[in-house]
């Protein structure tokens, strides 16, 4: 693929950056409960820093916690997340689960699949294991889901980082053939609070579909949006490489993987690629 302008084509350079407003935000959300409350900032090391403190400081359950740019943004597998400044989404979400304990590990696949619902509003997008968003084989959205264990009850910080309106150089050399953006596969650049409206909306639905119907449901979304069951997959664990056909996704999110031995191996932690590539 040839790298994409910096600006598209049709577009007039920005002299005023644009600005992801909590108000125009609320006005795209169709929520009950979640971004109640919305922190907007301008600039922090990590959203899901501010909203775990913002959880240990008594945070209601569905507040939200976003930026225009982090400083430490933070990836799966202790890597960063790239984070330029009135690009992207770079948000968390505060979550009280009055839910069994096996279901926080659940969690950050309910965001997987709300994520990819989101992203489909504007084009094809794919989820890669555990939860990575792809468009056109890049990834264009994760997610890294914590829990912040300091009171009585656990709370879940989801953190969901988008890359809206990244350009090719936003990106550093080494993830530039594997990192996409909204904007990269139309060609045009997306209104963030919409996106983001659209994101937590759908956020809210599957999370509530998990409280009330359970995991089945969920697992059935993630498997026809990963497209991964009885495809030959390697991953990248952390104790080496490994090879095997995935069997189906596990009720703690792990992956059931038939290695070539005969062998059942689940996979906890890792990076996955299709043998025969991603969609
Ligand atoms: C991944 O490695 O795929 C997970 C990336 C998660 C990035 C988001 S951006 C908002 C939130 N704050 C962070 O520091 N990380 C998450």
């Amino acid at each position: 693929m040839t790298t994409p302008p910096s600006e598209s084509r049709n577009e007039a350079p920005r002299t005023v950056p644009d600005r992801l407003l909590a108000g125009s935000l609320r006005r795209h959300l169709d929520t009950r409960w979640l971004g109640g409350k919305i922190h907007h900032l301008e600039s922090v090391d990590s959203t899901n820093l501010w909203a775990r403190t913002l959880a240990r400081q008594g945070a209601v359950h569905g507040t939200v916690v976003s930026a225009e740019t982090q400083t430490s943004g933070r990836g799966r597998l202790g890597r960063g997340w790239v984070s330029p400044p009135h690009r992207n989404l770079y948000l968390s979400v505060v979550l009280r689960p009055a839910l069994p304990p096996e279901s926080v590990s659940q969690i950050s696949l309910v965001a997987g699949v709300a994520a990819v619902d989101a992203v489909r509003e504007w084009c094809e997008a794919w989820i890669k294991w555990p939860n990575d968003v792809l468009v056109g084989g890049r990834k264009v959205a994760g997610i890294l889901a914590e829990v912040e264990a300091s009171g009585a009850k656990p709370v879940v910080v989801v953190g969901i980082g988008v890359n809206v309106n990244s350009t090719a150089d936003d990106f550093p050399e080494e993830l530039r053939e594997k990192a996409g953006s909204l904007r990269l596969a139309l060609g045009e650049r997306l209104d963030r609070a919409r996106v983001a409206g659209r994101l937590l909306t759908h956020l809210e639905r599957w999370y509530d579909r998990l409280a009330a119907e359970g995991f089945a449901p969920v697992a059935a979304a993630w498997r026809e949006r990963s497209r991964l069951i009885g495809r030959a997959i390697r991953v990248r664990e952390p104790a080496g490489e490994i090879e095997g056909e995935v069997v189906d996704l596990d009720t703690d999110g792990s992956l059931r993987l038939r290695l070539t031995s005969g062998e059942e191996h689940r996979v906890v932690s890792g990076d996955v690629t299709v043998v025969d590539g991603y969609a």
